[in-house]
């Protein structure tokens, strides 16, 4: 269960390129055209080696579903086709471009170093994804989300714009303003046995890995959008492609749910040696995975919320009647 930091970052041999509305993209298509998601020639089995190995000693993985968030999109399915029909497609557009430009950053996670967690926790990490960070599974998360430098294929980000300009057309409105955090702050309460440089590092991975749950709930929301006849009637092919290229990025998250989800379940189990003695992972994880999942699953989508019913309702006062559409809107919230 060791891999070197080549054998995490292997490509298949694809049978052809990934090559979409005109872009070359990562990943490639096997012979029958099916997607394959890059670097996943070994990522993928040694994740599953690894979470076998977990889970066969009776610990769990947690539950890194979209269930555990409290809220789902919003606008949801119909408020965004109505949006749609009206011809108010400013929400979407926004949300899309945004979530292409947040995409480009998780790039930085190609340069991040871990601190050695051999050195705090009695266990051997050797055999575990917590002793690959620095192998490998960093870097490939980081080349997914924003690209390899070295290679002239577009990423995620590029993937999120192609996905928009084929459902709206290029420069059809402005680019929005981007949230410069998407995580949760860290607060004065937050304490951690462990020292700074390591704390900081499972924050910030638990954090990556609540806005990738995060991000499950806007996929399947952005395919059913684009995938619906009633809307974008005169694009309907491209639009099909949209979701296919959705549908592509969602396959690539997958195994950065499972990694991320897996680290975070392993330090659960593993005994930290710190000032006050060993301590076991969970004793202190555990408060502060509840507190993220809280976050990202409830309170930051008050804050949204408020902000873009604000949008909403300022866009919609152009229209005729302006408030029965703004009332008919609210009326098919969830
Ligand atoms: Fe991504
Ligand atoms: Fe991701």
């Amino acid at each position: 269960m060791k891999y070197t930091f080549e054998e995490i970052m292997s490509e298949h041999e694809y049978a052809q390129a990934n090559e979409m509305a005109g872009y070359l993209l990562h990943g490639g298509l096997d012979s029958e055209g099916n997607y394959i998601s890059p670097r996943t020639k070994k990522r993928w089995d040694a994740i599953n080696e690894w979470s076998n190995n977990l889970t066969g000693q009776g610990n769990p993985l947690l539950d890194c579903s979209v269930q555990i968030l409290k809220y789902g999109n919003y606008p949801n399915f119909d408020q965004a086709k109505y949006l749609l029909s009206l011809g108010e497609g400013t929400f979407l557009w926004n949300s899309l471009t945004i979530t292409g430009i947040i995409e480009a950053r998780g790039r930085a996670l190609a340069e991040i170093t871990a601190p050695d967690f051999q050195q705090i926790i009695k266990e051997d990490i050797s055999q575990t994804a917590t002793g690959h960070m620095n192998k490998g599974l960093f870097v490939a998360h980081g080349f997914d989300e924003g690209g390899d430098p070295d290679s002239k294929q577009g990423a995620h980000d590029q993937m999120w714009f192609a996905a928009r300009d084929l459902l709206f057309g290029k420069d059809a409105y402005p680019i929005p303003e981007v949230p410069d955090n998407i995580g949760r702050p860290v607060e004065e309460e937050d304490k951690w046995p462990i020292p700074v440089e390591y704390a900081g590092i499972v924050d910030f991975l638990m954090n990556v890995l609540m806005i990738e749950v995060r991000a499950e709930c806007f996929f399947q929301f952005s395919m059913n959008i684009a995938a619906c006849e009633e809307l974008f009637q005169d694009r309907r092919d491209d639009a099909l492609l949209a979701a296919e290229m959705v549908r592509r990025i969602r396959q690539d998250e997958a195994v950065h749910v499972a990694y991320l989800n897996l680290i975070v379940s392993e330090l659960r189990t593993f005994t930290f040696k710190t000032e006050k003695g060993e301590l076991l992972g969970s004793d202190f994880i555990d408060s502060h995975w509840n507190k993220m999942v809280k976050w990202h699953g409830e309170e930051i989508h008050h804050e949204f919320k408020d902000q873009r019913i604000e949008i909403v309702e300022e866009t919609l006062k152009n229209q005729e009647n302006a408030d029965s559409v703004i009332e008919s809107f609210h009326r098919l919230a969830s």
